[in-house]
């Protein structure tokens, strides 16, 4: 029996975080125990608490409540509380998701105790180290022992910086072992999905109909704290949804809720909230979100997690970004960068309203990606 300890903070981790509870109840409960860290970093209860018994996620055995702050600062917390439980726990592994500041904490704190760091998530790049996130992956891949990259990218990433292929066992963040193995979030969308549709009612309750509407997500930082930004985005949603009639949804995380009043033009923060086409909602569970994608025309969203989603379920993306790390989206021809200008947004939209045929070739994985990993890191 080995005993892991998952560190879990924000939204999308949570999320990905099903998964492996999942892998582990079914196939390895005898042989992996998880003892679940929530940093806290995400706290309201549609960023948070929803997903835990809708997605059977175990209820986390700590708490950090670290709650909103400067990077420096909420990291720092969460380096201090995860070392000290790490320090009672022992465990053997510890498993990091993504490229958050709760990812880069946990690396930290376990890599400095000699805990071998589980990296879900690797390789993937966008390389813009402007953006936080890209600092966080790249300092938790290279103190990592096992690399599991979701895509083939994200792996020839990796042997670009200098990961060898060929080490062999025992491995260590010294020789340390890197996979492509497929994406959990696709292992939680195949199985999360048939269910979805059934049990929400999401569409009614904002009388959206299928294929009627497109969905919108927007919270990185560049976008919500920059007004130029910000006001070119939400002018092509609102020129895209008058012109051509059609509803857009917008599940907005609390960041962007936040800063919407202040940073819009006060013309165009009265014509979106006063609009019968723009609805902007609280963010929604997981099930309410993949009936959304599912139904769906298309999907605008500067989100990783929601940019594959919209592959996953076939629709067509406008990525509110200057660049992605998924880049086989972009290549695939089903998604398409048009990073917050108002004319590459409504031609990305023009583009795909026109398009028939988009092709989603099966690129992550067979469903069983949080097996893999559970059985690799028994092997380590
Ligand atoms: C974080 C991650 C980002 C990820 C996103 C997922 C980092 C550096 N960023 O960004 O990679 O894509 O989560 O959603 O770790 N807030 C609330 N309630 C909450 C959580 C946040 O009101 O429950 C507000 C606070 O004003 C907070 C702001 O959102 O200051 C930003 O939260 P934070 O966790 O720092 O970053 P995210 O933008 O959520
Ligand atoms: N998501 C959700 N409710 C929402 C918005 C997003 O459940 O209102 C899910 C979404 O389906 C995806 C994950 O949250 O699985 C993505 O998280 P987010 O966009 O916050 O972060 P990112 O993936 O960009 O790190």
């Amino acid at each position: 029996m080995i005993k892991i300890l998952t560190i879990i903070g924000a939204r999308p981790q949570i999320i990905k975080a099903a998964a492996l509870s999942r892998a582990i109840k079914n196939s390895f409960a005898d042989k992996i125990k998880e003892v679940i860290v929530h940093t806290g970093q995400h706290y309201d209860d549609n960023m948070s608490e929803v997903f835990f018994d809708e997605l059977d996620i175990p209820r986390p055995n700590y708490n950090l409540n670290v709650g909103s702050g400067t990077h420096g600062k909420q990291t720092a917390f969460m380096i201090e509380g995860i070392e000290e439980i790490l320090m009672k726990e022992k465990p053997d592994r510890i498993v990091l998701y993504g490229d958050t500041n709760s990812t880069l904490a946990g690396a930290v704190a376990a890599s400095k105790l000699l805990i071998p760091v589980v990296h879900i998530e690797a390789g993937l790049r966008s390389f813009n180290k402007a953006m936080p996130e890209e600092i966080n992956r790249i300092l938790c891949d290279h103190i990592s022992t096992l690399l599991f990259s979701p895509t083939k990218t994200g792996y020839d990433n990796l042997v670009k910086e200098g990961f060898r292929e060929n080490n062999t066992a025992p491995y260590s963040a010294d020789n340390p072992k890197i996979f492509h193995c497929g994406d959990v979030m696709f292992d939680n969308s195949l199985y999360f999905s048939e269910v979805a549709e059934k049990t929400t009612d999401i569409l009614e309750k904002n009388g959206l109909e299928k294929d009627q509407f497109i969905l919108a997500t927007v919270h990185r930082n560049n976008n919500t704290d920059e007004p130029v930004r910000l006001n070119s985005l939400f002018r092509a949603l609102y020129t895209i949804a008058n012109e051509n009639n059609c509803k857009v949804v917008l599940p907005l995380h609390p960041r962007t809720a936040k800063l919407l009043s202040k940073n819009l033009s006060s013309e165009l923060y009265s014509n979106i909230k006063t609009s019968s086409l723009i609805k902007i909602i609280s963010p929604v569970s997981f099930l309410e979100m993949i009936a959304l994608e599912k139904n769906a025309s298309l999907i605008m969203t500067d989100s990783g997690g929601v940019q594959k989603e919209a592959y996953f379920f076939r629709k067509p993306c406008i990525i509110l970004r200057a660049e992605t790390e998924w880049v086989e989206l972009v290549e695939c021809g089903s998604a398409k960068i048009a990073d917050a200008d108002e004319k590459k947004i409504i031609e990305a939209f023009e583009y795909f309203k026109e398009r028939k045929g988009l092709e989603f070739p099966h690129i992550f994985g067979d469903g069983k990606a949080a097996e893999f990993i559970c059985s690799q890191m028994l092997a380590l």
